[in-house]
């Protein structure tokens, strides 16, 4: 009989047979940030509300909805994160690591993070995201950098079926005026009182809208890419030729519109075209007024988050299939109980010479014994009886074989560490 719980709505176990890909995943994401000088950052999973209402927008989806809260006290609100941007950025001005030492200040984290969403494939309660975060510098090559170590990172999984697109939100000079002629356009349309709503509070979300009779009244809305100024088109025109000249093939995406405020100039998604409606595999952009909105000096700042539970489902959709170590090179089967006291010794110091080793526990006989030793996976099966122990002997089995040779005891380390070179 299982157990009467369950694994919470929106949420799952990662399994020991699926871990190795999602441990995979996020060491394929952070190898090529640790390779351009991104530092290590964990912050706490929750952090107090007004952290994400000010940061990532009181008027979001992520906010206004999305938001898992946790009252204690009266007087202290907290959140579990539904993005780590704003509490990445928090803890760097907290520990003032944009003063001590070079700008920008690289950071990456990799962790859970909380949505409460409608459940669907490939969108979650809890998921889990690689992310980077580059503060206090506003320089286009820093935008490509991220972007072409995020593509990097995707192909070096053997993924190929994605697009990169690409946009520019304009800046606190330039994205006023579109809003306001965007808002100007959307008030002759004919919306649903939500949709009404939405497009007095945060107009550019409505280019977002995906339903089919709302996509044909935007026809000829105003698009942002004929309002933006000339400093805003020029770094927008940089960061395409970075791209360009590091062959990271690109899409314009004029409509283009994250589902968080902070957002400024560059913005990116990663979409893979094997996902269905979730197809979004991670995103980012440039956040230059967000330290501001949180208390913090002015610092420009640009960033990526890569989603690992959809980048399985991509893998998945393009029949990718990481390879997957076994548990253990090496299973040791005792026959009797002076052999249990040896060879258990025996798996101790493989172990500590940096061999995997594991042993039939539980008492079993041989049948059952051989067959965990089969289904752990293990290269060599290590059988030991009386008559072996008396002659100095194990019995090494190579399971894939059958061949069976006897080692001295004393040279089973070396034996079976030159034999899994
Ligand atoms: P985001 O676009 O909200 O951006 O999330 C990034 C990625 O996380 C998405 O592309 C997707 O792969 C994954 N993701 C988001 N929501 C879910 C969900 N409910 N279930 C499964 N996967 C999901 C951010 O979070 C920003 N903080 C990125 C950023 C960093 N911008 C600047 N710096």
């Amino acid at each position: 009989m299982s157990s009467s719980f369950q694994a919470p709505k929106g949420t799952y176990d990662i399994l020991p047979a699926d871990a190795p890909t999602v441990l995979a995943i996020r060491e394929a994401f952070a190898a090529p940030l640790r390779r351009a000088g991104y530092g290590y950052i964990e912050t706490p999973v929750f952090e107090d509300v007004k952290l994400f209402s000010r940061g990532v927008g009181e008027s979001t989806d992520i906010v206004s909805k999305e938001m898992f809260t946790l009252t204690k006290r009266s007087d202290e609100d907290l959140a579990m994160r539904p993005e780590a941007t704003a509490s990445v950025l928090r803890a760097a001005l907290q520990a003032n690591l944009h003063r001590i030492g070079n700008l920008p200040v690289k950071l990456w984290y990799s962790g859970s993070q909380y949505r409460y969403e409608k459940p669907q494939k490939g969108r979650y309660r809890q998921f889990w995201q690689v992310g980077a975060e580059a503060i206090g510098a506003e320089d286009p090559a820093l935008d490509a950098e991220l972007i072409i170590l995020a593509d990097d990172a995707f192909r070096s999984l053997g993924l190929r079926n994605f697009r990169l697109l690409l946009n520019s939100l304009g800046d606190k000079q330039c994205r006023p005026v579109y809003r306001a002629a965007l808002q100007d356009f959307l008030r002759g349309l004919d919306l649903d009182e939500d949709t009404v709503r939405r497009a007095e509070i945060n107009p550019l979300r409505v280019l977002d809208d995906k339903r089919e009779s709302v996509q044909a009244q935007l026809v000829g809305a105003p698009m942002l890419r004929d309002y933006l100024c000339e400093e805003c088109k020029a770094y927008h025109e940089q960061v395409r030729e970075i791209l360009t000249a590091a062959q990271v093939p690109f899409e314009d995406d004029p409509k283009l519109v994250r589902g968080l405020d902070y957002y400024t100039r560059t913005t990116f998604e990663f979409v893979h075209d094997g996902l269905g409606s979730q197809s979004a595999v991670g995103g980012g952009g440039r956040y230059d007024g967000l330290s501001e909105m949180i208390g913090g000096p002015a610092l420009p700042s640009v960033g990526w988050a890569l989603g690992v539970d959809r980048t399985v489902l991509a893998l998945e959709a393009e029949g990718i299939q990481l390879p997957t170590p076994g548990s253990s090179d090496v299973f040791a089967v005792p026959l009797g109980e002076q052999a249990r006291t040896v060879l258990f010794g025996a798996v101790t110091e493989l172990r500590r010479a940096g061999v995997r080793a594991d042993f039939a526990y539980g008492g079993k006989g041989l049948k059952a014994a051989m067959k965990a030793a089969d289904r752990s996976g293990a290269r060599f099966a290590l059988v030991a009886g009386e008559r072996d122990l008396a002659e100095g002997v194990v019995q090494l089995k190579d399971l894939s074989t059958g061949d069976q040779t006897a080692v001295a005891l004393d040279a089973l380390v070396s034996t079976l560490k030159e034999k899994l070179k």
